[in-house]
């Protein structure tokens, strides 16, 4: 008992949440409505039905449809300021939010609008919420190169609203070495670099990252554990895994929440931490994370709560020096 309350009130950080996969169904439908964009799905019930995955893909083609509402700064602004509430309520107190520009720019919408949107929204956080926030621009992996530096090149005037670059999307097929040269104009630019590894990819790709991309973490990484070699150098850098229990069940990366391995990458000495993805589609958010894999994972007790949630600010790119307050 005493386990569920301090998971529920303990102070967090949230490193890996797309916040287009915090677009609940309910949102989805009220901004089609007030932007006058049709949706396939008849009613807010059946499109919470369709989210029923076999795989990553099978995911990410409605997560694409649900984000066709986003059209004005405000719809932006709203989709993170609704996070923000529910952030709140799990008591995070620092969060890093993935947004995916090229989903919106190949609609038309530009990136200012979607920048500005995102920024107002973690703004706000701060001063009403006590969250300090910031926004990693991810690329799409299944897109090329070139249209990943175009979109970086179009974030510049908004350089200071973005703490790093990031990579997701469709990740078999499309290795971290598709982006070498975006990735090295990112860090010339000063921003942070994170990539998508290991979550449907090879321990190839998570090395891929490390040394072609130079990340300064990985997301998802569960099967970093299929190279033992990998695991040392992860866990001798303490190299930061941002994990993701119910995405990894919901898409198939594991068959039951009992199956997932975070009690073995903690054994293993990793800097893992627990996150929530896209919990609009995936059935929760950070604490319904946290506390739906401690239920099912008996391995897990106070050290490892202790532990996943000191990660969680370690592995935070917010300078030593500003974390007063934390664990
Ligand atoms: N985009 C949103 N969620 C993702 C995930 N879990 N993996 C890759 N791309 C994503
Ligand atoms: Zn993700």
């Amino acid at each position: 008992a005493a386990l569920p309350a301090l998971l529920r009130t303990a102070p967090k950080a949230e490193l890996h949440i797309h916040i287009e996969g915090s677009l609940e169904p309910e949102l989805i439908f009220q901004l089609a409505q007030r932007n006058g964009v049709a949706l396939a799905y008849p009613s807010v019930q059946a499109l919470r039905e369709a989210y029923a995955f076999t795989d990553l893909q099978s995911f990410l083609d409605i997560y694409y449809a649900g984000a066709s509402v986003l059209l004005h700064e405000l719809d932006f602004f709203d989709m993170a300021w609704a996070y923000f509430e529910r952030a709140a309520a799990d008591n995070i107190v620092h969060a890093e939010l993935f947004f995916d520009p090229q989903t919106h720019t190949a609609r038309g919408v530009d990136i200012g609008t979607v920048i500005r949107g995102l920024h107002h929204a973690c703004q706000r956080a701060h001063q009403e919420l006590g969250i300090s926030a910031s926004l990693i621009l991810c690329f799409l992996r299944h897109l090329s190169q070139d249209e990943a530096l175009a979109t970086l090149e179009a974030a510049l005037p908004y350089r200071q609203h973005i703490v790093g670059v990031g990579l997701d999307s469709s990740e078999r097929g499309h290795p971290p070495e598709k982006f070498t040269e975006v990735f090295a104009r990112a860090r010339a630019l000063g921003l942070r670099c994170v990539a998508h590894a290991g979550e449907e990819g090879p321990p190839a790709y998570i090395e891929g990252a490390l040394d072609v991309l130079q990340v300064q973490r990985i997301d998802h990484g569960v099967r970093c554990l299929e190279s033992p070699a990998l695991v040392q150098r992860l866990a001798a850098s303490r190299m930061p895994l941002t994990v993701c229990p119910l995405s990894n069940v919901k898409l198939c990366v594991f068959k039951t929440l009992a199956d997932h391995n975070l009690p073995a990458l903690l054994q293993a000495g990793l800097c893992a931490t627990v996150n929530s993805d896209d919990p609009a589609y995936f059935g929760g958010y950070l604490n319904t994370n946290l506390l739906a894999t401690f239920e099912a994972l008996p391995q897990l007790g106070v050290r490892e709560a202790y532990q996943l949630l000191r990660n969680g600010f370690e592995a935070s790119f917010v300078p030593a020096e500003q974390r007063d307050g934390w664990i």
